[in-house]
Protein backbone atom coordinates (compact mmCIF):
# COMPACT_ATOMS: atom_id res chain seq x y z
CA UNK A 1 0.00 0.00 0.00
CA UNK A 2 2.81 2.63 1.16
CA UNK A 3 4.25 1.93 -2.49
CA UNK A 4 1.26 2.71 -4.68
CA UNK A 5 -0.41 5.20 -2.32
CA UNK A 6 2.98 7.33 -0.60
CA UNK A 7 4.48 10.66 -1.81
CA UNK A 8 7.22 8.84 -3.74
CA UNK A 9 4.71 6.68 -5.83
CA UNK A 10 5.49 6.60 -9.79
CA UNK A 11 1.70 5.98 -10.01
CA UNK A 12 0.30 9.97 -9.45
CA UNK A 13 1.83 13.34 -8.96
CA UNK A 14 -0.32 16.65 -8.08
CA UNK A 15 0.02 17.96 -11.72
CA UNK A 16 -2.05 14.93 -12.66
CA UNK A 17 -4.70 14.90 -10.23
CA UNK A 18 -5.92 18.52 -11.02
CA UNK A 19 -5.41 17.64 -14.90
CA UNK A 20 -7.84 14.39 -14.38
CA UNK A 21 -10.42 16.64 -12.22
CA UNK A 22 -10.02 19.41 -14.70
CA UNK A 23 -10.91 17.15 -17.70
CA UNK A 24 -13.61 15.65 -15.71
CA UNK A 25 -15.38 18.90 -14.27
CA UNK A 26 -15.32 20.35 -18.25
CA UNK A 27 -17.43 17.69 -19.51
CA UNK A 28 -20.67 18.94 -17.58
CA UNK A 29 -19.53 22.28 -18.68
CA UNK A 30 -19.37 21.60 -22.41
CA UNK A 31 -22.61 19.18 -22.22
CA UNK A 32 -23.93 21.71 -19.60
CA UNK A 33 -25.13 18.61 -17.43
CA UNK A 34 -25.97 19.63 -13.61
CA UNK A 35 -23.08 18.39 -11.65
CA UNK A 36 -24.67 16.59 -8.68
CA UNK A 37 -23.03 16.59 -5.51
CA UNK A 38 -21.84 14.33 -3.92
CA UNK A 39 -22.53 11.35 -6.24
CA UNK A 40 -20.58 12.82 -9.08
CA UNK A 41 -17.43 13.96 -7.15
CA UNK A 42 -17.68 10.30 -5.78
CA UNK A 43 -17.16 9.00 -9.13
CA UNK A 44 -13.93 10.91 -9.94
CA UNK A 45 -12.82 9.95 -7.24
CA UNK A 46 -13.35 6.84 -7.72
CA UNK A 47 -12.14 6.66 -11.38
CA UNK A 48 -9.04 8.63 -9.92
CA UNK A 49 -8.41 6.07 -6.99
CA UNK A 50 -8.88 2.84 -9.57
CA UNK A 51 -6.10 4.09 -11.63
CA UNK A 52 -3.65 5.04 -8.73
CA UNK A 53 -4.15 1.51 -7.03
CA UNK A 54 -4.59 -1.33 -10.08
CA UNK A 55 -4.32 1.06 -13.42
CA UNK A 56 -7.84 0.10 -14.13
CA UNK A 57 -9.81 3.00 -16.02
CA UNK A 58 -13.81 2.94 -14.57
CA UNK A 59 -15.73 3.43 -17.33
CA UNK A 60 -18.93 5.84 -16.37
CA UNK A 61 -21.18 3.46 -15.93
CA UNK A 62 -18.83 1.33 -13.69
CA UNK A 63 -17.97 4.42 -11.63
CA UNK A 64 -22.14 5.23 -11.21
CA UNK A 65 -22.27 1.47 -10.16
CA UNK A 66 -19.82 1.21 -7.69
CA UNK A 67 -20.38 4.54 -6.16
CA UNK A 68 -24.64 3.29 -5.92
CA UNK A 69 -23.33 0.40 -4.04
CA UNK A 70 -20.62 2.49 -1.65
CA UNK A 71 -24.00 4.32 -0.94
CA UNK A 72 -25.92 1.39 0.07
CA UNK A 73 -23.40 -0.29 1.64
CA UNK A 74 -22.52 2.76 3.61
CA UNK A 75 -26.60 2.57 4.88
CA UNK A 76 -26.10 -1.08 5.93
CA UNK A 77 -22.95 -0.23 7.80
CA UNK A 78 -25.27 1.89 10.61
CA UNK A 79 -28.56 -0.45 10.49
CA UNK A 80 -28.75 -2.16 14.04
CA UNK A 81 -28.06 -5.91 13.57
CA UNK A 82 -31.44 -7.42 14.27
CA UNK A 83 -32.31 -5.58 10.79
CA UNK A 84 -29.43 -6.93 9.23
CA UNK A 85 -30.85 -10.53 9.60
CA UNK A 86 -34.16 -9.36 8.54
CA UNK A 87 -34.88 -11.46 4.99
CA UNK A 88 -35.92 -8.53 3.43
CA UNK A 89 -32.72 -6.05 4.28
CA UNK A 90 -30.98 -9.52 3.24
CA UNK A 91 -32.16 -9.61 -0.06
CA UNK A 92 -32.08 -5.97 -0.58
CA UNK A 93 -27.99 -6.83 -0.01
CA UNK A 94 -27.39 -9.93 -1.87
CA UNK A 95 -26.84 -7.78 -4.77
CA UNK A 96 -23.80 -5.67 -2.98
CA UNK A 97 -22.11 -9.34 -2.38
CA UNK A 98 -22.61 -10.16 -6.09
CA UNK A 99 -21.03 -6.74 -6.91
CA UNK A 100 -18.10 -7.46 -4.38
CA UNK A 101 -17.47 -10.92 -6.04
CA UNK A 102 -17.31 -9.57 -9.26
CA UNK A 103 -14.85 -6.45 -8.25
CA UNK A 104 -12.58 -9.16 -6.44
CA UNK A 105 -11.98 -11.40 -9.69
CA UNK A 106 -11.43 -8.00 -11.44
CA UNK A 107 -9.41 -6.18 -9.19
CA UNK A 108 -7.29 -10.04 -9.12
CA UNK A 109 -6.77 -9.69 -12.49
CA UNK A 110 -5.76 -6.83 -13.08
CA UNK A 111 -2.78 -6.86 -9.93
CA UNK A 112 -1.54 -10.28 -12.06
CA UNK A 113 -1.28 -7.81 -14.80
CA UNK A 114 0.51 -4.96 -13.14
CA UNK A 115 3.06 -7.28 -11.39
CA UNK A 116 3.42 -9.15 -14.83
CA UNK A 117 2.61 -12.94 -12.95
CA UNK A 118 1.98 -13.88 -9.94
CA UNK A 119 4.22 -16.22 -7.49
CA UNK A 120 2.29 -16.17 -4.80
CA UNK A 121 -0.92 -17.96 -3.75
CA UNK A 122 -4.70 -17.26 -4.64
CA UNK A 123 -5.40 -16.84 -1.27
CA UNK A 124 -2.46 -13.87 -1.01
CA UNK A 125 -4.02 -12.65 -4.24
CA UNK A 126 -7.71 -12.74 -2.81
CA UNK A 127 -6.43 -10.98 0.20
CA UNK A 128 -4.83 -8.17 -1.66
CA UNK A 129 -7.31 -7.52 -4.08
CA UNK A 130 -9.71 -7.30 -1.02
CA UNK A 131 -7.57 -5.31 0.73
CA UNK A 132 -7.66 -2.81 -2.44
CA UNK A 133 -11.37 -2.78 -2.12
CA UNK A 134 -11.54 -1.67 1.35
CA UNK A 135 -9.41 0.68 0.57
CA UNK A 136 -11.78 2.10 -2.54
CA UNK A 137 -14.34 1.08 -1.24
CA UNK A 138 -14.22 2.89 2.60
CA UNK A 139 -10.59 4.21 3.60
CA UNK A 140 -9.99 6.67 0.72
CA UNK A 141 -12.66 6.30 -1.33
CA UNK A 142 -15.01 8.20 1.49
CA UNK A 143 -12.61 10.50 2.97
CA UNK A 144 -11.14 12.21 0.44
CA UNK A 145 -15.04 12.75 -0.98
CA UNK A 146 -15.70 14.10 2.22
CA UNK A 147 -13.03 16.71 2.55
CA UNK A 148 -13.83 18.56 -0.75
CA UNK A 149 -17.51 18.10 -0.13
CA UNK A 150 -16.78 19.82 3.56
CA UNK A 151 -14.84 22.80 1.20
CA UNK A 152 -17.35 23.49 -1.24
CA UNK A 153 -20.62 23.07 1.38
CA UNK A 154 -18.64 25.73 3.81
CA UNK A 155 -17.73 28.00 0.38
CA UNK A 156 -21.60 27.83 -0.81
CA UNK A 157 -23.92 27.55 1.80
CA UNK A 158 -25.70 30.23 3.40
CA UNK A 159 -25.39 28.06 6.80
CA UNK A 160 -21.42 28.22 6.25
CA UNK A 161 -19.21 28.56 9.79
CA UNK A 162 -17.00 30.74 7.41
CA UNK A 163 -19.12 33.37 5.92
CA UNK A 164 -17.84 34.90 2.24
CA UNK A 165 -15.13 32.65 2.68
CA UNK A 166 -13.56 32.38 -1.39
CA UNK A 167 -12.44 29.70 -3.08
CA UNK A 168 -9.47 30.49 -4.74
CA UNK A 169 -5.48 29.60 -5.97
CA UNK A 170 -4.21 30.93 -2.33
CA UNK A 171 -7.00 29.63 -0.07
CA UNK A 172 -7.74 26.11 -1.90
CA UNK A 173 -4.45 24.61 0.66
CA UNK A 174 -5.91 26.66 4.01
CA UNK A 175 -9.55 25.52 3.34
CA UNK A 176 -8.75 21.92 2.84
CA UNK A 177 -6.51 21.97 6.21
CA UNK A 178 -9.32 23.43 7.96
CA UNK A 179 -11.52 21.13 6.74
CA UNK A 180 -9.46 18.03 7.63
CA UNK A 181 -9.38 19.64 11.33
CA UNK A 182 -13.14 21.04 11.70
CA UNK A 183 -14.95 18.24 10.09
CA UNK A 184 -12.57 15.20 11.08
CA UNK A 185 -13.59 13.35 8.09
CA UNK A 186 -11.84 10.01 10.57
CA UNK A 187 -13.41 10.67 13.71
CA UNK A 188 -11.80 7.96 15.30
CA UNK A 189 -8.68 5.71 16.00
CA UNK A 190 -9.53 2.28 17.55
CA UNK A 191 -6.83 -0.38 18.84
CA UNK A 192 -6.94 -3.34 21.02
CA UNK A 193 -4.64 -4.01 24.05
CA UNK A 194 -2.74 -6.95 22.44
CA UNK A 195 -3.69 -10.19 20.27
CA UNK A 196 -6.16 -11.54 22.49
CA UNK A 197 -8.41 -8.40 21.68
CA UNK A 198 -9.65 -8.09 25.32
CA UNK A 199 -10.07 -3.95 25.64
CA UNK A 200 -10.70 -1.78 22.70
CA UNK A 201 -9.94 1.52 23.41
CA UNK A 202 -10.75 4.43 20.56
CA UNK A 203 -9.50 7.92 20.50
CA UNK A 204 -11.15 10.45 19.48
CA UNK A 205 -9.42 12.03 16.39
CA UNK A 206 -12.66 14.88 15.69
CA UNK A 207 -11.68 15.51 19.64
CA UNK A 208 -8.04 16.12 19.18
CA UNK A 209 -8.58 18.09 15.93
CA UNK A 210 -10.94 20.66 18.87
CA UNK A 211 -8.71 20.19 21.81
CA UNK A 212 -8.31 23.87 23.16
CA UNK A 213 -5.09 22.75 25.05
CA UNK A 214 -3.66 22.71 21.43
CA UNK A 215 -5.36 24.69 18.78
CA UNK A 216 -6.43 28.50 18.88
CA UNK A 217 -9.73 29.15 18.71
CA UNK A 218 -10.92 25.58 17.98
CA UNK A 219 -14.33 25.94 17.28
CA UNK A 220 -13.90 28.40 14.76
CA UNK A 221 -13.68 27.52 11.23
CA UNK A 222 -10.76 30.15 10.08
CA UNK A 223 -8.00 29.89 7.60
CA UNK A 224 -4.85 29.47 9.77
CA UNK A 225 -1.17 29.47 9.06
CA UNK A 226 -0.58 26.02 7.23
CA UNK A 227 2.57 25.34 9.80
CA UNK A 228 0.27 25.19 12.49
CA UNK A 229 -2.00 22.73 10.49
CA UNK A 230 1.05 21.03 9.73
CA UNK A 231 2.73 20.80 13.43
CA UNK A 232 -0.77 19.97 15.36
CA UNK A 233 -3.00 17.93 12.98
CA UNK A 234 -3.16 13.87 13.78
CA UNK A 235 -6.16 13.37 11.47
CA UNK A 236 -4.10 10.97 9.60
CA UNK A 237 -3.40 8.88 13.20
CA UNK A 238 0.38 10.79 11.93
CA UNK A 239 1.66 9.67 15.51
CA UNK A 240 0.72 5.74 15.36
CA UNK A 241 4.03 4.57 13.86
CA UNK A 242 6.47 1.90 15.19
CA UNK A 243 10.17 2.60 13.75
CA UNK A 244 11.00 -1.00 15.14
CA UNK A 245 8.85 -2.46 12.96
CA UNK A 246 7.16 -0.30 10.62
CA UNK A 247 4.38 -3.24 10.07
CA UNK A 248 2.64 -2.35 13.30
CA UNK A 249 2.25 1.19 12.20
CA UNK A 250 -1.18 2.42 11.50
CA UNK A 251 -0.79 5.90 9.99
CA UNK A 252 -2.38 6.72 6.80
CA UNK A 253 -0.70 5.41 3.98
CA UNK A 254 -2.27 8.14 1.79
CA UNK A 255 -1.79 11.04 3.74
CA UNK A 256 -0.06 12.91 0.64
CA UNK A 257 -2.23 11.38 -1.60
CA UNK A 258 -5.32 12.56 -0.20
CA UNK A 259 -3.72 16.11 0.40
CA UNK A 260 -3.14 16.11 -3.39
CA UNK A 261 -6.44 15.15 -4.62
CA UNK A 262 -8.52 17.16 -2.30
CA UNK A 263 -6.03 20.80 -3.21
CA UNK A 264 -6.09 19.47 -6.96
CA UNK A 265 -9.76 18.74 -7.32
CA UNK A 266 -10.53 22.35 -5.70
CA UNK A 267 -7.93 24.33 -7.26
CA UNK A 268 -9.53 22.72 -10.68
CA UNK A 269 -12.70 23.67 -9.61
CA UNK A 270 -11.86 27.06 -8.38
CA UNK A 271 -10.80 28.06 -12.22
CA UNK A 272 -13.72 27.43 -13.80
CA UNK A 273 -16.26 28.33 -10.59
CA UNK A 274 -17.68 30.83 -12.83
CA UNK A 275 -19.42 27.92 -15.30
CA UNK A 276 -21.66 26.84 -12.15
CA UNK A 277 -24.34 28.30 -9.55
CA UNK A 278 -25.92 26.53 -6.32
CA UNK A 279 -29.17 25.34 -6.71
CA UNK A 280 -30.82 23.87 -3.29
CA UNK A 281 -30.08 24.69 -0.21
CA UNK A 282 -26.55 23.43 1.52
CA UNK A 283 -26.85 21.55 4.71
CA UNK A 284 -24.09 21.12 6.56
CA UNK A 285 -23.00 20.45 10.54
CA UNK A 286 -19.56 20.31 12.21
CA UNK A 287 -18.14 17.05 13.31
CA UNK A 288 -19.48 13.72 11.96
CA UNK A 289 -20.37 15.80 8.87
CA UNK A 290 -23.76 15.17 7.90
CA UNK A 291 -24.50 17.79 4.20
CA UNK A 292 -27.54 17.39 2.10
CA UNK A 293 -27.44 16.70 -1.94
CA UNK A 294 -27.28 19.83 -3.74
CA UNK A 295 -26.36 20.78 -7.13
CA UNK A 296 -24.30 22.53 -9.29
CA UNK A 297 -25.77 23.65 -12.48
CA UNK A 298 -23.60 24.91 -15.55
CA UNK A 299 -24.66 28.98 -16.35
CA UNK A 300 -22.55 29.40 -19.44
C1 LIG B 1 -8.40 13.28 4.33
C2 LIG B 1 -8.31 12.04 3.96
C3 LIG B 1 -7.89 10.92 4.84
C4 LIG B 1 -7.79 10.84 6.21
C5 LIG B 1 -8.09 11.93 7.23
C6 LIG B 1 -7.34 9.50 6.54
C7 LIG B 1 -7.12 9.04 7.82
C8 LIG B 1 -6.76 7.75 8.13
C9 LIG B 1 -6.59 7.24 9.47
C10 LIG B 1 -6.83 8.04 10.76
C11 LIG B 1 -6.22 5.95 9.39
C12 LIG B 1 -5.93 4.97 10.53
C13 LIG B 1 -7.23 4.27 10.84
C14 LIG B 1 -7.10 2.95 11.49
O1 LIG B 1 -6.06 2.28 11.41
O2 LIG B 1 -8.12 2.54 12.07
C15 LIG B 1 -6.15 5.61 7.98
C16 LIG B 1 -5.82 4.38 7.49
C17 LIG B 1 -5.84 4.07 6.15
N1 LIG B 1 -6.06 4.92 5.10
FE1 LIG B 1 -6.50 6.88 5.23
N2 LIG B 1 -7.17 8.80 5.37
C18 LIG B 1 -7.49 9.61 4.32
C19 LIG B 1 -7.44 9.30 2.99
C20 LIG B 1 -7.07 8.08 2.49
C21 LIG B 1 -7.00 7.73 1.09
C22 LIG B 1 -7.24 8.67 -0.08
C23 LIG B 1 -6.66 6.41 1.02
C24 LIG B 1 -6.46 5.51 -0.16
C25 LIG B 1 -6.62 5.82 -1.36
C26 LIG B 1 -6.50 5.94 2.34
C27 LIG B 1 -6.15 4.66 2.67
C28 LIG B 1 -5.97 4.19 3.93
C29 LIG B 1 -5.67 2.80 4.24
C30 LIG B 1 -5.49 1.67 3.23
C31 LIG B 1 -5.58 2.72 5.63
C32 LIG B 1 -5.28 1.46 6.45
C33 LIG B 1 -3.79 1.39 6.68
C34 LIG B 1 -3.39 0.21 7.56
O3 LIG B 1 -4.20 -0.32 8.31
O4 LIG B 1 -2.21 -0.14 7.48
N3 LIG B 1 -6.75 6.97 3.22
N4 LIG B 1 -6.47 6.74 7.25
Amino acid sequence: MDNILGSDSDRWNADDIQRSAGEYIDRFIQSRTTFKMHNDLKKWIQKYLHMVHMNIELSDEEATKFVKVQNKVLTSVVLPECLLNCCCIKAAFKGNLDFRAQLLQKYAGAIQQHQGGWDRSVEDLTLLASAMLDSLMFAGGLSVGLVISCALGTVYSDESPCPDLELNEDTVDPIVWECVRYYSPVVGFPWYDGPEQAQRTILSLASAARDPDVWSEPEEFKLRDLAEHHRLSVAWADKAVDPSNPANSRICPAKHLSLAMATGFLRAWAARKDSFLVQGNIKITPTTPFMSNWEFIVTQ
